[in-house]
This record gives structure tokens, sequence and C-alpha cells, in this order.
């Protein structure tokens, strides 16, 4: 948090409801990042009347009397506000819906931004998802659906199937956008077999009780990548069916991220690094979705026995990487390895890490070569705190002496495997130690010992 003085610039969020918002956490740890200083509250603008005006529109003129430096605007605000505005930038007015105010340059009052949709598809590119040329389908036709629609034709997205339990919205939509089938939901086997890209926009998938608005597997095997605008919770069902067919996804958090980091750009007229976009998003990941612990180290160190331990200790659940790969694959990572040899492991491992991303409240212990890439050492920086557990050849040695599931050990003999050990440690010990926020000796210590250091360092 900044240190609040007479120099401090404010900023803000209006909505009703707004006490869930999460653009305080986003917007104060880019201030904190940037040195910027300036202070973003939540400003709840009840959606009602006072002597005869909204009080959004008098909430506005004060807050730019105010001299207050940039805004947000949420439920149910995003296009009454506009009415409001001295000017508004041609992309909200496509959209409909202004969610960031700033400071107008040629007149008294505020000028409406739309970083929805440039948040939408900076995350995208975050991620290495390439629109240009591509076809999508898109589930839903509200809102949000709609400004999707508008997004993707801009960033050359040649053909979209629009599908909706009501059709005639999405035939509203297709009506204003050229490259938009409009289908029903019971239409969607309509859509020729191909691949596309898949955004999931119903509001379907909040509750607990949700499911699928679409249950077919031959769906969603047309999925080369989904993306969900729904963050919370972390995987909802859209996410879970593709995670089960292979299909690379995300969910909304990295949309929510980049709308708040152009917003932020907007209002310091700053560019916000990809480093402080990492951690604004994993503060974001810890505030929404809890600590994960993720283990790295060594074959042997411990991570899967230590990590159960302190699972149990805490009440968390626990995941072993490697297991979760096997099962994924319904291969043993020795025949992984011997099959499709050691890189295409590592591709197998980046994409098991990306999908675990979003877990919660979970141990997690990695393989031995998972900070071996530079992908994986960034996707474990987003999923929690790091510990490195340390062990020395010769505990690591007697550790996994007798286990013939460790590939690049197998067929030695005592002596060479030492030497392995000793060597491959030395190579790796940089990445194991750069990506931890904490390391951990292990050597000669029992179990409880090092559940219990793990209360110490935090
Ligand atoms: P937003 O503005 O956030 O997109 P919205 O306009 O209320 O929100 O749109 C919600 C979307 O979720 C719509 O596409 C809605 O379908 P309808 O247009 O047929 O109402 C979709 N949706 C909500 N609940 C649904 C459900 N149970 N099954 C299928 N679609 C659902």
């Amino acid at each position: 948090m900044i240190e609040i003085n007479g120099k401090t610039s404010i900023l803000g969020v209006i909505g009703d409801p707004i006490e869930h918002t999460l653009s305080p956490v986003i917007h104060n740890t880019l201030c904190e990042l940037t040195g910027i200083n300036a202070a973003y509250l939540p400003i709840h603008v009840e959606n009602a009347e006072t002597d005869g005006e909204s009080n959004i529109a008098s909430a506005v003129k004060g807050l730019y009397a105010s001299g207050v430096k940039g805004l947000n605007v949420t439920v149910p605000y995003k296009q009454e506000v506009m009415k409001t505005l001295v000017e508004v930038d041609s992309l909200a007015a496509e959209i409909g819906a202004v969610n960031t105010l700033v400071p107008s340059k040629i007149d008294k009052g505020y000028k409406g931004y739309n970083t929805d949709m440039p948040g939408l598809r900076r995350a995208l590119e975050s991620k290495g998802v390439i629109l240009e040329g591509k076809k999508a389908v898109i589930i839903g036709a509200g809102g949000a659906a709609r400004a999707v629609c508008v997004m993707l034709e801009k960033a050359g997205v040649e053909k979209i199937y629009l599908l909706n339990r009501t059709k005639e919205k999405a035939e509203k939509i297709a009506s204003e956008i050229s490259c938009i089938t409009p289908l029903g939901l019971s239409e969607y086997k309509d859509i020729p077999v191909d691949k596309y890209i898949f955004f999931q926009c119903t509001s379907f998938g909040l509750k607990d009780t949700d499911g699928l608005v679409i249950d077919d597997d031959d769906f969603y095997k047309m999925a080369e990548y989904g993306y969900d605008l729904i963050y919370n919770p972390a995987v909802t069902p859209f996410i879970a069916k593709l995670d089960s067919l292979g299909v690379r996804s995300d969910n909304g958090l990295s949309m929510l991220l980049y709308q708040g980091i152009i917003a932020f750009e907007y209002w310091f007229d700053t560019k916000i690094s990809g480093e402080d976009a990492r951690l604004t998003y994993a503060r974001l990941c810890q505030k929404l979705y809890g600590d994960n612990i993720i283990l790295v180290g060594y074959m042997g160190s411990g991570k899967t026995t230590i990590g159960k331990a302190l699972a149990k200790r805490r009440g968390m659940s626990f995941i072993d990487l490697d297991a979760y790969i096997v099962e994924r694959e319904g291969r043993t990572i020795n025949q992984i390895f011997a099959e499709d040899g050691e890189e295409k492991f590592r591709e197998i491992e980046t994409f098991a890490i990306d999908s675990i991303r979003f877990m919660h409240n979970t141990v997690v212990s990695t393989g031995g070569g998972a900070v071996l890439r530079t992908a994986n050492r960034n996707l474990l920086k987003d999923c929690g705190r790091i510990y490195y557990l340390q062990a020395d050849v010769d505990t690591i040695y007697e550790r996994v002496k007798n286990d013939t599931a460790r590939p690049l050990l197998n067929g030695l003999s005592e002596e060479e495997k030492k030497a392995k050990i000793s060597e491959m440690l030395k190579q790796r010990e940089v990445y194991y130690k750069t990506t931890s926020d904490v390391t951990i000796n292990t050597s000669g210590k029992t179990v409880d010992e090092i559940v219990n250091i793990f209360s110490i360092t935090e």
C-alpha cells in the first residue's frame, strides 16, 4: 500500500453493489509497483435519485469537480453513465458500454472508454492466442457476447457462430456484424466440423449447480482454445470440459486484469510491463482463489511426502503434477520419455501446470525438471508461493535408489547414480533458487520437522 499524503491522486470504481469488486486489488498493486502516488477506492453509488437527479449523474459531476483522476464504472451503470460524459471513445460507442472514465483534454468532464474488450484482446495475446484469420464459436448473446463479437471482428476473425438459448438475440447481433451466423442452442450441430476459438459468454456456470449449456464432447472437440468470461469459480463446467478433452483454456481473470491495466495506462499515460502485469495477476489469484503452496526441487527432495503431510496438516488439497500427467496421458512418465522423448514430456508438463493454475488452497508437488522451462517458471509463479525443498546428494540417493519410476536414473550403478544426481543438481539448483520464494533444507530432518518450517517461513 502506498503512503497517502497531500499529493495522493484519487481513483475509484462506481457501481451498485460494489463490495465484491477486485479492482482495488489491481490498481493499488499497480500504484505500489510503479511508485505512482494514487489510491483506488470502491465508491458505492446507490441506484436511485436524489432531488430529481440520478445519483450516478450527480456522483460523476461531483467526482470530476473533486479532481478525481480516474474512475471505473461497473454494473449497473456501464450504459447509463454515458449520458454524463463530455466525450465517448469510438470503440466504447460501438460496444455501447463504458467502463473507464478519464478527464477529457478538450472539455470539462470525463471521456468514457471501454477497456473490457481491449483487455480481453490483450489477455489472449499474453496467452499467445492468435485471432486473425481464425473462426470462433461464441456461446451466449448478451451484452458481453456482443462486445466480444465487436472485438473479434476488429481483430480479423473471419467467421463467428453465435449460439444462444434465445435465438432472436443472436440474430439481432448478427444483423449488426457481418461475419456472424446466429444459431439456437439446439442447432450447434449445424456448425461445420473445423477448429474454432471458443468463448463462453453466458452467465451459466456462475453457480455450483450450473452445468454446461451444450453437453456434447464432439462440440467441444472442435475447440483449439477456449475462454470463459467467468472467473469465479475458477474452474467452470466449460473449462473443466475442455480440460478433460486436452484443450487449452483460460478463465476471465486475465481479462479483468488487463481491462484494469489498460485503464491505468490511460490515467497515467504509462505502459505497464509484463513483469508488473504478472505480479498483479498473482495477487489477484491469491485474493480470489486463496494461497496455493508449490513445491519445487530435485527428485527425492521429498516434494510428494512433504506435500501430502502439509496438505493434511492444513486441510488443503494435494496434487502431484507427475501423477496428474500420468492420469491425463494414460501413460507412465517412463513411457512418455521412451515413446516421445524428454522435450515432449516437458511440453505436456507445461500444459499440466497451465491447467492447474486456477486451483486454490492446494499444495502442488512438481516434477524435478518442471523449473527448466521459462514458461513453466512463470506459470508456477502465478500459482502461489513457491518453496524449494533442498536436499544433499546422499540424502537424495537414499530416497530414490530403489525407485524405478525415475527415467533419468534408470539402469545406472550406485556410483553413476550419485554422479548423475550431483551433476543434475548443479545444473538445476539455480532454477530452483530463482523460481522459489523460500528455500527449505530437508537433509537430516523428519517430515514433521519440515512441515513445521513452513509456518515459520510465512
Ligand atoms: P451479459 O450482459 O453479462 O452478457 P446478459 O445480457 O444477461 O449478461 O446475458 C446472459 C447470457 O447468458 C445470455 O446469452 C443468456 O441467454 P438468453 O439470451 O437466452 O437469456 C445466457 N444464459 C443465462 N442463463 C442461461 C441458461 N440457464 N441456459 C442458457 N443460457 C443462459
